[in-house]
């Protein structure tokens, strides 16, 4: 049977919450929210498969509730757990910051012994900078999304998205 999947999210204008409400909506039985401006991020430890959602504000910077609890999430182990992540940032108004605290998560989870799964393309996307690559620089360690200039694609994209976190998860 396949196990639950936190996710686990902040959002200060309201995109990366409704992205993730997105996310809930494509497996209800599945995927739990947790609002870490609300609860924390303790309950990470409750979870194999969690999902992580950031947007980059301030050039770069971690979204203010993540930035909050940084220290704690820091504490976390991540081995044995998979993490999928999002991130969105804007690249027209933001390029050469582009989505960094999905970096700064991936990092993270990947010091503290966590798998980060699912890679994405940077294909469709135009930006200068960013520190959310992997090392082959062709993809972002994470689900990409501009709310700013590409909502049109965020829907196409989470469709695409799913199926694979699914597999990398059950595998
Ligand atoms: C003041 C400000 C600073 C921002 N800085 C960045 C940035 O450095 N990098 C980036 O990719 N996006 C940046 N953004 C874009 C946000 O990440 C984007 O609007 C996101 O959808 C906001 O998500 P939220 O509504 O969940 O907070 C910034 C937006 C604002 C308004």
């Amino acid at each position: 049977m396949p196990g639950q999947i936190g996710l686990f999210y902040a959002s200060t204008t309201g995109n990366t919450e409704e992205v993730a409400q997105q996310i809930a909506a494509m497996a209800p039985d599945r995927v739990r929210l947790h609002d870490i401006a609300a609860e924390g991020v303790a309950r990470m430890q409750d979870y194999d498969t969690l999902i992580l959602g950031i947007p980059t504000w301030d050039f770069g910077e971690l979204q203010e509730d993540w930035d909050e609890h940084w220290q704690a999430f820091s504490q976390i182990d991540f081995q044995a757990r998979r993490v999928a992540l999002f991130g969105l940032g804007d690249q027209l108004g933001y390029g050469e910051w582009f989505l960094d605290a999905m970096g700064a998560l991936h990092d993270q989870v990947v010091s503290a012994g966590g798998e980060v799964v699912v890679p994405w393309s940077t294909d469709g996307y135009d930006f200068d900078a960013s520190k959310a690559l992997t090392p082959d620089g062709q993809h972002f360690v994470g689900l990409a999304l501009d709310e700013d200039g590409q909502r049109s694609e965020t829907e196409a994209r989470l469709q695409q998205w799913w199926p694979q976190v699914l597999a990398a998860f059950d595998s």
